[in-house]
């Protein structure tokens, strides 16, 4: 617990290869963004070793961006932000690190990472920690990994002692080869950092200050060879982008069938980390759970539903293709296929929402039945009331909305609009194809609609 770490997140950077027209570390990953997921593990392994985390942000490209969407969140909220004015290099953005508060360096250790690297979690920096306390003439570390395609990173070039690390763009042909390449992630002890930080100087191809200089043969630094190499995998275009939301899917749908869900196939479900969902639920492909959705036990989530910030019960029944957002869905429920939840609904236990139907800001107290092709909208539904097939909620008149209240035990017929605002009693009954546009107490029959007149032999007028 006695040792004091910075952490320094490097993210002062343009991130041009994305193609994005937002800074790189807010690039959308998984309902979160890039930098969220080294931020979040980052403060973990500051947590774990002291009281008081010391975990700073070097920005600079479009700063006030990436500031306020971490400011945002409250489980971030101990981080805070170093201002590197001009991307002058790797090294530079760790000065700044330091001159946002000179208490950094009197941390014993200094934790250097990218904001590229989301699938780095906080037992990788253990393992650097590890190494350099296990071996106390240690000033430095580097975790590293073996690549066949090495292009675009620093080459490990091992001398007699130590090593050093040379850019693709100062590499000689043979060092291009070297296939043992810098992941960017580094534990210096801070002292290595006071005494070399200033020295390292731009006279390289890039004319930039290589944080990599920190490693030379004569220090008493070590690389980390790491068997996984795929942790390292950083985000500089949107191919790798795809690549990391793959690997954290993998870890968010692991997680959630050894608790007990059970996927059908996978494969084209997407699933954020902040979805929760319960033991003995079915999940089918192609299944996209959003935002702070939560499903309870035993439910089933057919294929081709979208849910996305809702509260789903237990033993409720989500038919393919159904839209749901920022709902609440009781239990023992069945909704779809191709139903439209839209945000404000409340359905209550054991009702049934079928197809085509959309329902808006509602709600449906337990047992309401709306089977087939309607709309409600703004409206509120009795216990056990039935709403036949085809029925409106006319809850629009241009410029304001209006509600339309239903009592409990009714049967509204098929074909049937209702003109709010308007309130419709317990134990009515209204007839098919009713327009109904004032108010029905308890227990009345209403019928609104033109008498029929039947014309005996006059057919043939009008069939050719
Ligand atoms: C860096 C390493 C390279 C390593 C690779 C791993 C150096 C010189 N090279 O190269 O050895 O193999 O990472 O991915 O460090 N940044 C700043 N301020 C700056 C410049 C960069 O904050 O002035 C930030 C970037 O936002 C990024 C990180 O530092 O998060 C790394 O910069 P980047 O330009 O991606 O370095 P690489 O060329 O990938
Ligand atoms: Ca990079």
């Amino acid at each position: 617990m006695s040792d004091s770490i910075g952490i320094a997140i490097l993210a002062a950077g343009k991130g041009t290869r994305l193609k994005l027209d937002i800074p790189k570390a807010l690039s959308p990953l998984l309902g979160k963004t890039l930098i969220d997921y080294v931020a979040h593990e980052s403060l973990t392994f500051s947590k774990s070793h002291s009281a008081k985390a010391d975990v700073s942000v070097v920005v600079g490209h479009l700063k006030e961006l990436v500031i306020s969407h971490l400011e945002k969140q409250t489980s971030l909220k101990d981080i805070n932000f170093s201002i590197q004015k001009e991307q002058l290099g790797t090294a530079d953005a760790l000065k700044a690190f330091f001159e946002a508060d000179v208490k950094r360096w009197q941390n014993d250790y200094t934790l250097v990472v990218c904001a590229d690297t989301p699938l780095l979690q906080a037992h990788d920096f253990e393992q650097l920690l590890l190494k350099l306390k296990t071996n106390p003439e240690l000033v430095g570390v580097a975790a590293t990994f073996l690549t066949d395609s090495p292009k675009g990173y620093g080459r490990i070039k091992k001398g007699q002692n130590g090593f050093s690390i040379i850019e693709e763009k100062d590499a000689t042909d043979d060092e291009r080869k070297i296939n043992e390449v810098n992941s960017g992630l580094y534990l210096f002890k801070t002292s290595h950092i006071k005494e070399n930080l200033f020295k390292v100087n731009d006279k390289n191809k890039s004319a930039e200050f290589y944080l990599t200089d920190l490693f030379q043969p004569h220090f008493k630094v070590v690389s980390h060879l790491c068997d996984d190499h795929l942790v390292f995998q950083g985000v500089n275009t949107l191919i790798q982008l795809e690549e990391v939301a793959q690997v954290l899917q993998k870890r968010v749908i692991d997680k959630l069938m050894l608790e007990g869900v059970r996927f059908i196939n996978r494969a084209g479900t997407y699933i954020e980390p902040t979805v929760k969902i319960e033991t003995g639920s079915i999940i089918y492909p192609n299944v996209i759970l959003e935002g702070n959705t939560h499903i309870g036990k035993n439910s089933v989530i057919e294929s081709g539903v979208t849910i996305k910030g809702s509260k789903i019960g237990s033993n409720t029944h989500i038919l393919s293709n159904s839209y749901l957002e920022d709902c609440e869905i009781q239990n023992e429920i069945s909704i779809g296929p191709m139903a439209r939840i839209r945000p404000g609904t409340v359905i209550q236990d054991k009702s049934k929402v079928g197809n085509f139907v959309e329902i808006k800001k509602s709600h449906l107290h337990k047992g309401v039945k709306i089977s087939h092709l309607s709309y409600v909208g703004d409206a509120e539904i009795g216990e056990m009331t039935n709403i036949g097939c085809g029925f409106i909620t006319c809850n629009y008149d241009g410029a304001n909305k209006h509600k339309t209240i239903i009592g409990k035990n009714s049967f509204i017929g098929s074909d049937c609009q209702m003109v709010a605002p308007i309130t419709i009693g317990d134990e009515v009954y209204i007839a098919s194809g009713s327009t109904i546009n004032r108010d029905v107490p308890d227990g009345a029959f209403a019928i609104a609609r033109e008498k029929q007149v039947t014309k005996e032999s006059m057919a043939k007028r009008f069939l050719k």
